[in-house]
């Protein structure tokens, strides 16, 4: 049964860039260029070198794939100020804050969009139980432990802050998993 053209491209979406390289050296080796069906596919857009080029521009660089970004608009996600909302990152539950005027200043702040916002993986540094927001902090229902609109622990066995996961600001746009000068500032702090 002949091979259609949209076969083809299915097939070849599928393989990484190493096993297609694999594929049209073995069809070279065994038909040349021109002989085989799939072949024919590789021809019209140029030649094999071209079609892995296009494969390496269609698949996101490996360190895409390792980082896992995330995006957050600030201004999409229409934070209430002392209301946090809790988004995803690498299957992390990630706890944002926009602080209320009288919510104390901390290093940990990120400023964007003139507004103050405490950005953490919610996870509790004792044993890793999510925590839930009330009122005015964070308390861990599994051993009592308590973190302020800060993140910082202020009562029971959480042995520090919660984690501040890498991030880069881009105006009122925040990116998970990129390291922007705010976030290497506040790393560097930790140091
Ligand atoms: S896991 Fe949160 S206090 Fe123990």
């Amino acid at each position: 049964m002949p091979v259609t053209k949209e076969e083809v491209i299915e097939f070849i979406a599928n393989m990484s860039v190493l096993e297609l390289s694999e594929f049209i050296k073995e069809l070279e080796e065994k038909f040349g260029v021109t002989a085989a069906a799939p072949v024919a596919a590789v021809a019209a857009v140029g030649g094999a070198a071209s079609l892995v080029g296009m494969k390496q521009a269609w698949d996101p660089l490996p360190s895409v794939l390792a980082a896992g970004f995330t995006t957050i608009d600030l201004v999409k996600a229409e934070l209430k100020p002392g209301e946090p909302k809790t988004f995803k990152w690498r299957g992390k539950p990630i706890f944002v804050l926009r602080k209320t005027a009288d919510m104390e200043s901390s290093n940990r702040d990120i400023v964007a969009n003139g507004e103050r916002y405490t950005l953490v993986i919610g996870l509790c540094t004792h044993l890793g139980c999510i925590p839930a927001w009330k009122k005015t902090m964070w308390k861990c229902a599994c051993h009592g432990g308590e973190f302020n609109a800060n993140g910082q622990q202020t009562f029971g066995p959480p042995p520090k802050p919660f984690v501040v996961p890498p991030f880069k600001v881009e105006g009122t746009v925040l990116t998970l998993g990129e390291t922007g000068p705010e976030s290497k500032a506040m790393i560097d702090a930790r140091a």
